[in-house]
């Protein structure tokens, strides 16, 4: 048999993934190399900053400020630097180079990943995402690959593990959501500036990248509808448990019909939802992360695990890794993302959902035939109502007032937004306190 040459692999970033990236790939090259059936070198790691203390410690000659230079002559370029720029540009670089690429970078996938693609195919290249999308979860393979032969009609993901740690204190121990940010930090699983996590920009560029995967379609991230968990509180969380539901930040990516012309779309969206308490997604605690997939033909899938973590996430790195170094050995060009479907991605109005409803009444005859009236002219049918009488708390109205949480049947989005609309503008409504869609019952 003849040898393969030793393959190069340039690390640009050296941060939290990448150094474990570095430290597993130096650790275990002997087994590796063995199950690629070549050698593999670490060739640099690229970084800002050469003074930086290091919790990983790993040889001081590895690193470099110089990513350009280090992206030449490198079979495997794996960037894990984060953000837009120089990230994008060295991608480019390196797969104009002839490089494959690997990287984690959800935010520019999901903002950039059709040029990249489109690059990547030109050239022959592979460029790889496994960690870009639930850290140590393999679920873009499965995706990609193992699903390719059937066909995905919906995916429901728990896809932000910071936003799944603070729902789950505020729902295991009844926490508000400043306190159980204030520990998701103290933790280390928010950000300093936690905005991405927490007002769902994050999970809606992993939607993005999922919807696109499962549907074959390009899914711009300014297409994917989103709603963070900022306004989720202390009492709404109370409520959901009250009604057997829980309350978690989703990401769900759909083919849908297009109720206008007929024809099938995609629909991608983020937003707290109300998910009952026997769904497998309802036991999912902590910071992880887990992504359930239905096709047609498998039927129901669950992917769970580590959604982030250095280690975790370098698992799926090194993954990749060596899926494009026996790509080399092998040879041949690369298998090129698939748009083929081309499906128009659906705002979120064209969406079935079903609304939970919580609503503050004037306590009078006639006040639910009238509530009543205004679900049903705007095509929303009630499922469910409860009502229990008292004023919402710091209400000083005198007057008679009732409470009434009202569940509906699956609709479309549209006649639902219409319906609380109708209600916000009814003199018989005081306030509306909640409205959260349900999902997955
Ligand atoms: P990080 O800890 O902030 O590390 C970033 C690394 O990139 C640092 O070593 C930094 O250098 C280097 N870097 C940044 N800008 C650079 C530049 N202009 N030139 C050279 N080097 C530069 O980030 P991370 O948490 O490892 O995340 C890396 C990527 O993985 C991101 O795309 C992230 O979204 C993704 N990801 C992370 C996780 C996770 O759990 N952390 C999970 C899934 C995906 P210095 O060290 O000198 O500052
Ligand atoms: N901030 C992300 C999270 C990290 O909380 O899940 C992984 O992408």
């Amino acid at each position: 048999m003849i040898e393969y040459r030793t393959l190069k692999i340039a690390l640009l970033g050296g941060g939290t993934v990448g150094s474990q990236v570095a430290k597993l790939l130096l650790d275990n090259a002997a087994e590796l190399s063995s199950r690629i059936g070549a050698g593999i070198e670490l060739a640099g790691i690229a970084v800002r900053d050469l003074d930086k203390p290091r919790d990983v410690e790993l040889p001081a000659e590895l690193y470099t400020t110089d990513a350009e230079q280090l992206i030449l002559g490198a079979d495997i370029v794996v960037e894990l630097m984060g953000g837009i720029e120089p990230a994008r540009s060295l991608i480019l670089k390196a797969l104009n180079s002839g490089a494959d690429v690997i990287t984690g970078n959800k935010q520019l996938l999901a903002t950039h990943g059709a040029e990249l693609f489109d690059v990547a195919e030109q050239v022959g290249a592979q460029l790889y995402y496994e960690a870009a999308v639930g850290g140590a979860i393999p679920i873009i393979r499965p995706l990609r690959d193992s699903l390719a032969g059937d066909s995905v009609t919906r995916i429901l993901g728990i896809v932000n593990g910071t936003t799944n740690f603070i729902l789950d204190r505020m729902d295991t121990f009844g926490d508000d959501l400043a306190s159980a940010l204030a520990t998701a930090t103290e933790l280390g699983y928010a950000e300093a500036d936690p905005t991405a996590d927490i007002g769902g920009y994050d999970a809606a560029a992993k939607a993005a990248l999922l919807a696109g995967l499962a549907f074959h379609t390009n899914v711009p991230l300014e297409s994917v509808y989103r709603e963070g968990i900022e306004d989720i509180s202390k009492e709404q969380v109370e409520r959901a448990q009250a009604m057997g539901f829980v309350v978690k930040l989703l990401a769900i990516c759909e083919r849908v019909i297009d109720p206008t012309t007929g024809e099938a779309g995609v629909s991608a969206r983020v937003y707290p939802a109300l998910v009952p308490r026997e769904h497998p997604l309802a036991a999912v605690h902590g910071a992880h992360n887990a992504v359930f997939v239905q096709a047609h033909a498998a039927g129901d899938l669950m992917f769970y695990g580590a959604g982030a973590g250095g280690i975790q996430t370098a698992s799926a790195v090194l993954g990749d890794v060596v899926s494009a170094a026996r790509r080399h050995v092998a040879g041949g060009p690369g298998v090129a993302e698939s748009t083929h479907a081309n499906l128009p991605v659906l705002p979120v109005s064209a969406a079935v959902t079903r609304y939970h409803v919580t609503l503050h009444v004037t306590d009078q005859p006639g006040v639910l035939a009238e509530v009543s009236r205004l679900f049903a002219e705007n095509g929303a049918s009630i499922e469910t109502v409860q009502q229990s009488s008292g004023a919402p708390a710091g209400a000083e109205d005198a007057s008679p007032t009732a409470t009434l949480v009202i569940g509906t049947h699956a609709a479309l989005e549209a006649s639902l937004a219409a319906t609380v609309e109708a209600l916000r503008a009814s003199t018989a409504v005081t306030s509306i306190a909640h409205v959260l869609r349900i999902e997955g019952a």
